[in-house]
């Protein structure tokens, strides 16, 4: 039995300081208080929007509190980091790389799409590059189960959430649907959790511990009280997925 924590969105500003009226610091500090129930899981995994601001302060932080969990960490960007900053950081075998436990193997994808008229901010959609499609057909060819993780969602999402996903979705789709032990697909971007499945598949939305969204309120309404993180059993072929709130 794996178990799994899921992090994603935590858009820590520099110097903690608060974002749209939200102190998203404290939020990932009561995530942290919470997981700290779990130091028997196997992996935290964060699905990218680490920094708001992409900071060296917000890396800094995040992962010396984390690393105090004494829980393996693993890290994709999103499209507020800076991978630069981020790299500078985080521990270069948890990111972008993968990672096997037991049967299981975990696939980190970058899918964040540099902005060349703005270099120090990149593109609120996303796409897999050239290589990194290439990287991921090449680590599918295995008898693992397989879980890919990337910041955008690779398939549509409801209401106005629908809306700067992965641009060459039906790239990676055809790709996945061509593999069988693709059981699990994790992104976050949208800040609302959803759970899809789609063949042999299931593709998770994982909430945002930073500021939540809702399909069914205006754009970019913070759903307040709706922060928080999934915690995934994985027990032979059953998979167990929970969400947990932060307040
Ligand atoms: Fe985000």
């Amino acid at each position: 039995m794996l178990k799994i924590i899921l992090l994603s969105d935590l858009h820590i500003a520099d110097n903690g300081v608060e974002i749209w009226n939200t102190d998203t610091l404290s939020h990932f500090i009561s995530a942290k208080h919470i997981i700290e129930n779990d130091s028997d899981a196997d992996a935290i995994i964060i699905c990218g929007d680490i920094a708001d601001d992409g900071s060296l302060w917000a890396y800094k932080l995040v992962t010396s509190e984390l690393d105090q969990l004494k829980v393996p960490v693993y890290y994709v960007p999103g499209n507020h980091d800076s991978i630069d900053n981020m790299s500078a950081i985080v521990n270069p075998e948890s990111f972008l790389k993968s990672f096997v436990i037991d049967d299981w193997k975990f696939i980190l994808l970058n899918s964040v799409m540099p902005n060349p008229e703005t270099p120090l901010k990149n593109m609120a959609r996303g796409m897999l590059d050239t290589s990194t499609i290439y990287r991921l057909k090449v680590e599918l060819d295995t008898d693992y189960n397989i879980c890919v993780v990337m910041h955008h969602p690779p398939i549509e999402q409801e209401g106005w959430l629908n809306r700067k996903l992965l641009d060459n979705k039906d790239d990676f789709n055809s790709i996945i649907a061509e593999h069988q032990n693709v059981k699990l697909v994790f992104y976050g971007h949208t800040h609302f959790h959803s759970i899809r499945e789609i063949g042999h598949t299931k593709f998770i939305c994982v909430p945002s511990i930073g500021f939540a969204f809702d399909k069914d309120l205006p754009k970019f309404q913070i759903d307040n009280g709706k922060e928080g993180f999934l915690k995934l059993i994985l027990n032979g072929d059953d998979i167990d997925c929970t969400k947990f709130l932060i307040k």
